[in-house]
């Protein structure tokens, strides 16, 4: 089969990243996180202690960076200036800068190639906010993977915890919520639910039910391609 390709969207914490890698690993796809993109230009900026809110100076930053990703063991990585900064760009603090420098139109672009890019050479199951209205408005499948609020919170925890993150249930909601208002209603490729996308919402479903499901989609539009 020739370029098969899902656009993933949703809003942060809906359980994209870890049900999409699971899925594409499941499928024979090529898995791509596009936030974590977005999350090294956050972390570039931070480091040189930018304010990520002002365009000009994220602007001035771009053509000093040299932004890698590459696949260990089936696992994305992300590298910065050659360095991987992989377990970086995951702290919390990173989060709303990530936030923040993709509200710039010129990082939209800067990124925009790299990641029609991957998509070209091979067959993906891409995550983000503008995938299916935007980056890949011709994929092959789109899904819109939502979930309220609170249990995106609840699951965002559980993952910091996991990690060894300690940090509280109200911390968490804030930072989803004030993420979600920034990234639904910046001007450039808000995060929106494309016209054609199926809408998946998680809420009510644990793991392995949003896995068997978002699955099940996948495959059988695969097969209806194939
Ligand atoms: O998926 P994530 O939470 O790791 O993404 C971090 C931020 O990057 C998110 O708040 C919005 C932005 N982002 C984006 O604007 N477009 C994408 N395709 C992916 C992420």
């Amino acid at each position: 089969m020739k370029n098969f390709d899902v656009a993933i969207d949703g809003p942060s914490g809906a359980g994209k990243s870890s049900l999409a890698r699971r899925c594409a690993a499941e499928l024979g796809l090529l898995y791509v996180d596009t936030g974590a993109i977005y999350r090294t230009v956050g972390l570039a900026a931070r480091r040189l202690g930018l304010d990520c809110k002002d365009e000009q100076a994220v602007a001035a930053l771009l053509p000093e960076l040299e932004i890698g990703m590459g696949y260990e063991n089936g696992e994305q990585r992300m590298f910065l200036n050659g360095e991987d900064v992989s377990r970086e760009i995951r702290m919390p603090e990173i989060s709303m800068c990530a936030s923040d420098v993709s509200a710039h139109a010129v990082v939209r672009d800067f990124l925009m190639e790299m990641q029609r890019k991957l998509a070209r050479e091979n067959m993906v199951i891409m995550d983000g906010r503008d995938i299916g209205t935007v980056v890949l408005p011709d994929a092959k499948l789109k899904i819109y993977l939502t979930a309220s609020a609170e249990a995106r919170a609840e699951r965002r925890m559980k993952e910091l915890l996991a990690k060894g993150v300690e940090t509280g249930f109200d911390e968490v909601l804030q930072d989803i919520l004030r993420r979600d208002e920034q990234d639904m209603n910046r001007e450039v490729a808000p995060l929106r639910q494309a016209e054609d996308a199926v809408r998946v919402d998680t809420t009510e479903l644990d793991f392995d039910q949003s896995f068997e499901l978002l699955c099940s989609i996948i495959r059988q539009r695969m097969e209806e391609e194939a």
